[in-house]
């Protein structure tokens, strides 16, 4: 698939994904959830890249929401579809086996919000604003802003964010637990990049098993979450790794992980 609205790049291993409508502040339309579904899975395929980092073009904004002229011409049906379809793509997003961030370097705004939310880190620069504005255009978040939110930030403040329509800081995202740190603009791809490099040196077998009980275990009870978990623990002993990770701090030296 060619892209129109978004750019992908390989470089050491890293996927760098960019949302390239900057005269649209990264506006998400239809064609663009559809490329990014596209290019997220080529990512997950492809076994030689340890991780992404999404983010978006231009010095404005990360996304400024999902696209209002797409949206002011849908019916009730066209506009469940919608929230629909591009909620296989954030779910995708977050049920990724390899570590996502989203470098939040602008405007992250209703869907641009949302789609930072499904991603399994935001890290935010100085100038970032993070927002679910839907009320004020007569709408509620149709991405998961509702769902997200919550589970993020907690009941109280993500409904004051949905029902407020305010804009917040990064600084103000970061106390609320929305924004994983704040960092200077010219910090923020090295700062992703750091912690993606960090997370490619542990087991990886470890890290995706990881991903996959946080994930999954959000949407359990206490108790099924702490079975899952238990399974996915006892799992990770059959992998070479762990022997390897547990002999290595034994003979006091390095792990040499193969991801086996
Ligand atoms: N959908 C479609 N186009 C959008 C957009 C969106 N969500 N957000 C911004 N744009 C477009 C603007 O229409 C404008 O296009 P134009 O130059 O063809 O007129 C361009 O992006 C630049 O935006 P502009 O509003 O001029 O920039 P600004 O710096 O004055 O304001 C915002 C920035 C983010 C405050 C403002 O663009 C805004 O409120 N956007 C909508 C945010 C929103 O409600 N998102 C949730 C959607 S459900």
């Amino acid at each position: 698939m060619a892209y129109k609205n978004i750019s992908l790049e390989t470089k050491n291993k890293i996927a760098y994904l960019t949302i390239n409508r900057p005269d649209k502040l990264n506006a998400l339309n239809t064609e663009t959830f559809n490329e990014l579904y596209d290019a997220f899975k080529k990512i997950n395929d492809d076994a030689q890249v340890i991780g992404v980092i999404l983010t978006g073009s231009g010095e404005k904004a990360f996304v400024a929401g999902a696209d209002i002229t797409e949206l002011a011409v849908q019916t009730p049906v066209t506009a469940k579809e919608f929230a629909l379809r591009s909620e296989v793509v954030l779910c995708f997003i977050e049920r990724m086996s390899k570590p996502v961030i989203a470098a939040v370097n602008g405007f992250a705004l209703g869907g641009g919000c949302e789609l930072s939310m499904a991603c399994h880190m935001r890290i935010a620069s100085e100038s970032a604003k993070f927002g679910q504005p839907e009320v004020n255009l007569g709408l509620i978040a149709g991405n998961g802003g509702t769902q997200r939110l919550p589970r993020l930030v907690g009941k109280g403040r993500a409904i004051e964010l949905l029902c407020t329509g305010d804009m917040i800081s990064a600084d103000e995202a970061f106390r609320i637990g929305l924004a994983n740190r704040v960092v200077k603009k010219e910090e923020l791809i090295p700062a992703c990049e750091k912690i993606l490099n960090t997370i490619a040196s542990k087991a990886p077998i470890a890290v995706k098993l990881t991903l996959e009980a946080v994930q999954s275990g959000m949407e359990m009870t206490l108790a099924e979450g702490l079975n899952f978990e238990a399974n996915l623990f006892g799992l990770v002993f059959s992998s070479e790794d762990m022997k390897e990770g547990t002999k290595a701090f034994m003979e006091k030296r390095k792990p040499n992980f193969q991801g086996k």
